[in-house]
């Protein structure tokens, strides 16, 4: 006796499993391209090696995998998404617009998947409303793109879990401030190393920052802005870098400006290329999309958090046309 089962809560519960999305493609018997979107694969041998996937008995693709003996699956990478949705729509041409290559028994090859396995039929079996295909891979193509994942009937991304007991062994163990002042102060690290080199201290570094965010400030509005990462600009700091080469005053008293000389702007140019560098480093064990993740999420506890800022923190009070971000970056990095 079959138990009676509620079907929408048996879809929920199913979709709890996460999974990859595949497209599973075949030539027909007519000599037609077959193909639809599938998640229900999974591997199944290593020797011989073996995969399986269902196949829904009314899909109109059917009749046209249960005569062949190839099929190919496609593991859908992370950018996959539309066509994933094509190729899940019945009655339309799939296949229109897409790049195709022949296989086993002129099987299409779909291209800009994560991997790719071409494979002979070894098994059919009845699996309910379903068909199980059990294949056996002839050949295989591994492209190591980001893969696109399915969950609770959603599309999702792949994010790997840190090893966190390297990271939360350290002080303040798991709170935001703790993690972004340490991430902080690491991507600093080998910027303090060159002003050390040089002689430079943070707040040199800080009032170098706010003159490469625009250039020919008064000493009141410069002060005003390094004063936000801490530091107390005092006379003895300008003149130190006067002195050093890197900035010139113009002017007198309350409306003397502070400009960088060539030499401190290229220094400022230098600097920022390490930090651009420092970036990369940093973001070597994540991928593009993880990378544009932690941004998108840093930005949105930015913007969380910026009730009460001083009028003089907001971009539009301190970006000037002269910034050091856009061109000379370029060029430095070129
Ligand atoms: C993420 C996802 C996974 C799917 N997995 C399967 C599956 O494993 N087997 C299946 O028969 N249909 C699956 N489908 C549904 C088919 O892709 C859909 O019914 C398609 O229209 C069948 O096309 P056809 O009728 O042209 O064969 C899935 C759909 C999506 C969006």
């Amino acid at each position: 006796m079959t138990a009676t089962i509620d079907k929408a809560q048996f879809r929920k519960a199913l979709g709890s499993f996460t999974t990859g999305v595949t497209i599973v493609t075949t030539r027909g018997a007519d000599g037609k391209d077959y193909g639809l979107t599938a998640n229900s694969f999974n591997s199944v041998s290593m020797e011989p090696p073996m995969v399986l996937w269902s196949l829904g008995k009314n899909s109109s693709s059917i009749a046209a995998f249960a005569g062949t003996e190839y099929f190919a699956v496609h593991i859908l990478a992370a950018d996959q998404e539309a066509v994933s949705n094509r190729f899940a729509k019945s009655g339309t041409d799939k296949f229109a617009g897409s790049k195709v290559a022949r296989g086993h028994g002129e099987v299409p090859l779909l291209d800009g998947c994560s991997a790719r396995f071409e494979c002979r039929i070894a098994y059919q079996y009845d699996g309910g409303d379903h068909v199980i295909f059990v294949g056996e891979v002839l050949n295989f193509d591994h492209f190591a793109r980001p893969p696109l994942i399915f969950h609770g009937g959603n599309y999702g991304l792949l994010l790997k879990k840190a090893d966190e007991t390297d990271v939360s062994a350290t002080f303040g163990g798991d709170w935001l401030g703790n993690l972004l002042g340490r991430a902080y102060y690491q991507l600093l690290m080998p910027i303090k190393a060159d002003l050390k080199d040089k002689g430079l201290r943070d707040v040199d570094y800080n009032i170098l920052s706010v003159l490469s965010m625009g250039d020919g400030r008064t000493a009141h509005d410069l002060a005003q802005l390094v004063a936000i990462a801490g530091y107390e600009v005092s006379d003895d700091h300008i003149q130190a870098l006067v002195d050093q080469g890197l900035i010139r005053v113009e002017g007198q008293g309350q409306d003397r400006t502070v400009h960088f000389t060539q030499e401190g702007r290229s220094y400022a140019i230098e600097l920022l290329a390490l930090g651009k560098s420092a970036e990369s480093d940093a973001e070597r064990e994540l991928d593009y999309r993880e990378a544009q993740v932690l941004k998108l999420l840093l930005k949105r506890v930015i913007r969380s958090t910026s009730d009460g800022l001083p009028v003089h923190w907001r971009k539009e009070h301190f970006w000037r046309e002269n910034n050091i971000w856009r061109d000379d970056v370029q060029a430095a990095r070129a």
